[in-house]
């Protein structure tokens, strides 16, 4: 007898990695309104603050003995799992200097690690699945391209596909809900 298809899909999961050196900020407030009035449904959500999840200075081991990463533990490995486990990542990221905060940058960096570690196959985790960005800045749109280059950049590597990027504008927590425009965009973010 040939087994039958359920047809029921696998439930997507979000993982929202907050960045912001602050709770409550705009960033995330963006995020939330995003993941409240357009996640599909059924889809599940974690969210982890990165400023929870310190990590250290990155090394570069991958010509150091046999090239190999030790197993992750504490915060890194809870970083591994979340990381794994998701179909979708939102980087719910601020402008900062341009482009990424230091804390997303240091989590990107150790997935050089984790392509390295014994019996750990981030790629195959990850390819097929999406990237998307969520972020504020104070100044012009244009000027979260460098952010938004390198996450495409990325994604195109992980052979992920680009979700998009929600763009809001804010300095002090609470200005983004000022900002209709990215009000109605986060409406129907995550349907793209
Ligand atoms: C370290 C730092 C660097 C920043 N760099 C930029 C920048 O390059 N361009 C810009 O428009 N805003 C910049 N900002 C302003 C923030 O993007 C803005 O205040 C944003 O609301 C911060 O996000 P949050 O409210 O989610 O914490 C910077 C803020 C900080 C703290």
């Amino acid at each position: 007898m040939t087994e039958q298809s359920s047809g029921a899909e696998a439930p997507r999961r979000f993982l929202f990695l907050d960045a912001s050196s602050r709770v409550g900020g705009n960033t995330e407030q963006l995020a939330r309104l995003a993941a409240e009035s357009s996640l599909p449904e059924g889809a599940e959500q974690q969210w982890l603050r990165l400023a929870d999840h310190p990590l250290p200075p990155f090394q570069d081991l991958r010509h150091t003995g046999d090239g190999s990463y030790p197993e992750p533990v504490g915060h890194e490995r809870t970083l591994l799992e979340a990381t794994q486990a998701a179909t979708d990542l939102v980087f719910v990221a601020p402008v900062y200097w341009y482009t990424l905060p230091t804390s997303v940058k240091l989590y990107l960096d150790y997935w050089s690690a984790w392509f390295r570690v014994p019996g750990v196959d981030l790629r195959a985790a990850l390819r097929g699945g999406t990237v998307w960005d969520v972020t504020v800045l104070a100044g012009t749109a244009d000027k979260a391209e460098p952010m938004i280059g390198t996450l495409k950049l990325i994604a195109d590597y992980m052979e992920m596909r680009w979700g998009g990027a929600l763009i809001g504008n804010g300095t002090r927590p609470g200005d983004v809900l000022n900002d209709e425009q990215a009000l109605i965009a986060a409406k129907s973010f995550f349907t793209s």
